[in-house]
């Protein structure tokens, strides 16, 4: 046994017997992922982030917490080894339509836009967009209206996370039966095409409209993301505190276009405004508008 975590030596540990994480070595590793992520890891998730950084410790071969946690930060594979673990580390869980008001919004939104105004272009960008579910519903509401219109207007999306490998998931736009079962038959039939074993891909239309990329919603100073006509951030901030969601949704604002919303998660910002700003008052959603001027 090594004595610093009672890892047994040899990797033949298994994650029945994950060595118990001491306190001081869980506040050093809840610092780092909040530093480098903005995610807050609560004392009741230590036994979830001891069998994370186990199994990985396991795979590359680290005996003690305390080497890879040198491993993740320095050397010439720290900067792939954090990727690996960020992505083991965060909450992925998403859905296609995940919250039915928001996507309401912004269809209502977009039509006025394009009928109302005169517009011929929509820009959008999903912001932690995680395996593509998101930005994928937002391409067939944008597809739906242009059928619907017939105007043919240009539909934008970037959608951005932080984790390498949920995006590779979303660009390959390849779901299992369970993931498509909130999605209509209609839709089913005109957005994806069937694979065998029971997967659906994406058409490539579709996937063809979004841009995928890497951003840490810590580093959107560094972002040249602007004039969006919709910003779509939803349960992201709900892991930062309450000061971070704020400077967050504060740079996001100011990535809208005159007359650009913004839409958050039911209850993830509260108390917050912005002077350039209004609440939209649409049901059951947390959406704000720029103003024109
Ligand atoms: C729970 S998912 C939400 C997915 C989608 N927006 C939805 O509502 O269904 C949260 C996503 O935020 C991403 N994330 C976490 N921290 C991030 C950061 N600092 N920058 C960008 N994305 C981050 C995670 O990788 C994850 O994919």
């Amino acid at each position: 046994m090594n004595s610093e975590t009672n890892v047994p030596r040899g990797g033949d540990w298994n994650l029945k017997n994950v060595p118990e994480m001491d306190d001081e070595q869980f506040q050093l590793w809840q610092a780092l992922l909040e530093d480098r992520t903005g995610m807050q890891l609560a004392l009741q998730r230590k036994s979830f982030l001891q069998t994370s950084v186990c199994t990985r410790m396991r795979e590359v071969g680290c005996e003690t917490y305390q080497q890879y946690f040198l491993r993740v930060q320095n050397g010439p594979y720290a900067e792939i080894e954090w990727t690996v673990l960020v992505d083991r580390l965060t909450v992925q869980e998403t859905h296609f339509f995940r919250h039915q008001s928001s996507y309401d919004l912004v269809r209502d939104y977009t039509v006025s836009k394009i009928s109302e105004q005169g517009v011929r272009s929509i820009n959008a960008w999903s912001v932690g967009c995680s395996t593509g579910e998101e930005p994928y519903s937002l391409g067939m509401l944008f597809d739906e209206i242009n059928a619907l219109l017939g105007l043919g207007v240009y539909f934008g999306i970037t959608a951005t996370d932080l984790s390498m490998p949920a995006l590779s998931k979303a660009r390959a736009g390849i779901y299992s039966e369970r993931k498509v079962q909130g999605i209509s038959a209609r839709r089913l039939k005109k957005y994806f095409k069937p694979l065998e074993r029971q997967r659906h891909e994406v058409v490539a239309d579709l996937r063809d409209r979004i841009c995928f990329a890497r951003i840490n919603v810590l580093e959107l100073s560094t972002v040249p993301m602007e004039n969006l006509d919709i910003i779509f951030c939803q349960n992201l901030l709900i892991y930062f505190r309450r000061w971070r969601r704020r400077d967050i949704v504060n740079q996001l604002a100011e990535r809208l276009a005159p007359g650009g919303i913004m839409v958050l998660g039911l209850g993830e910002m509260m108390d917050w405004s912005h002077p350039k700003l209004e609440r939209l008052p649409y049901e059951n959603t947390l959406a704000f508008m720029r103003q024109t001027s």
